[in-house]
């Protein structure tokens, strides 16, 4: 058997949509974060013959404890480096050759975004050229943009499709938004053989305790309240990690270049909705819920469409909401030194600057 050629019966050259990997070199980027180490934990369950190197800067919400389990694992090597550095990319393109690269690698919270948007241009927009460039140079047969449904914005009514406008609503979307077009003119121009995932908001083991789920669980199991924005009734589409990671692997193996796959949760909830089904499965009362000055800018509802990766890539979520938040409160109660570890130090100076101003 070929390396790299699951399925010889197809001859070589053979169509890139037919590609199914096999013994498979994957650059991972920003795998010591929530999303890219869930990622590479099923990825070298899934995928016994594929070898994964994961290159991360470690910034506050890269930890490499997420990994700990695989840390002896023969097919998984970490990097430390950062995407926008050309010349720390390039050192490393050039001693390995990967097939693919998948990039998870970003600044990833609206609400720091809306703080400070420098990191977010440099990393999510630069660092993504950087990639690009990369992958160019180096012939990579893949590229996977792990994008967001934000870059459409916000929908009163329907869902988005993958041929809907972008119309980001934070700093944060609008650094996803033109990377996600820095990509499509990548492969229009270059055939670069880009593809784009724009996932639904993602919760489960390893999240940053700064976003809702995992923030408002935290809170509780330490006796303090949850901060709501508003009033409480922005709509978002929940998916437990593991099934948009099962989403990725379909679209690193079988994803067509220059198409842009939207990946959903079919759970849509109001943020009330979700601090009281964690107050109820925490058996706390709902006055631990605290209203609070709204984000500006706040997004009122994302919804997606994602007939196409059900149909073109046989992909579906297989848990339902109602299971996987029961698993992802029992993860943070059965593991609280994991987040109490975080919660101290800058996480501290920022939940002052955040939640005790407001
Ligand atoms: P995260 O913030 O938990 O992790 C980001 C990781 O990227 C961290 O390990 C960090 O150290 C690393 N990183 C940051 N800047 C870097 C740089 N310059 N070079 C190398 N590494 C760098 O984010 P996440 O929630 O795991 O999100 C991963 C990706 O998925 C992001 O691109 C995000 O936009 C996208 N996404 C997230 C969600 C969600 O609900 N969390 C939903 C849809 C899409
Ligand atoms: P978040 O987890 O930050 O994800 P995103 O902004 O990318 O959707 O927030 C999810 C929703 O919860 C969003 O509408 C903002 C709201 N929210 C709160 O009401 N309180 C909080 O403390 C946080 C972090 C978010």
């Amino acid at each position: 058997m070929i390396p790299g050629l699951a399925n010889p019966s197809i001859g070589f050259p053979f169509p890139i949509n037919d590609w199914i990997l096999i013994a498979m070199k994957i650059l991972v980027t920003g795998g010591a974060g929530f999303i890219g180490s869930n990622f590479i934990r099923l990825l070298l369950q899934e995928k016994p013959q594929w070898v994964v190197v994961n290159f991360d800067k470690l910034t506050y919400c890269g930890n490499l404890e997420n990994l700990k389990d695989i840390q002896g694992e023969k097919r998984y090597r970490f990097v430390h480096g950062d995407i926008a550095n050309k010349q720390a990319v390039d050192t490393l393109l050039a001693e390995d050759h990967f097939d693919a690269i998948i990039n998870f690698a970003a600044e990833s919270h609206v609400d720091r975004s809306i703080l400070d948007p420098s990191p977010f241009m440099r990393t999510n927009i630069e660092g993504t050229m950087v990639l690009l460039e990369g992958a160019n140079k180096y012939q990579i047969k893949k590229f996977v943009q792990v994008s967001t449904d934000e870059v459409y914005g916000s929908i009163s009514r329907g869902s988005f499709s993958e041929l809907s406008n972008l119309s980001s609503g934070s700093p944060y979307s609008a650094s996803k938004a033109a990377a996600d077009l820095l990509c499509l003119a990548y492969w229009n121009t270059y055939k670069t053989p880009v593809s784009i995932t724009r996932c639904t908001n993602n919760y489960g083991p390893y999240q940053f305790p700064e976003k809702l789920i995992p923030l408002a669980i935290s809170n509780v199991l330490e006796g303090k309240a949850i901060p709501v924005y508003g009033d409480g009734l922005n709509v978002r589409d929940w998916i437990y990690v593991e099934d948009h990671c099962r989403g990725l692997l379909a679209v690193l193996e079988k994803g067509k270049p220059g198409e842009v796959y939207n990946i959903a949760g079919s759970s849509e909830k109001t943020n009330l909705d979700i601090v009281q089904t964690l107050l109820k499965q925490l058996g706390k009362k709902q006055d631990m819920i605290e209203f609070v000055k709204d984000r500006p800018g706040h997004d009122r509802r994302y919804s997606l469409d994602d007939r196409k990766i059900r149909k073109e890539l046989s992909w579906k979520p297989l848990y339902n909401f109602d299971e996987a938040i029961k698993l992802t409160v029992n993860w943070y109660s059965e593991n609280e030194s994991w987040w109490q570890r975080i919660r101290t130090g800058e996480y501290l100076k920022y939940y002052e600057k955040m939640y005790l101003s407001r």
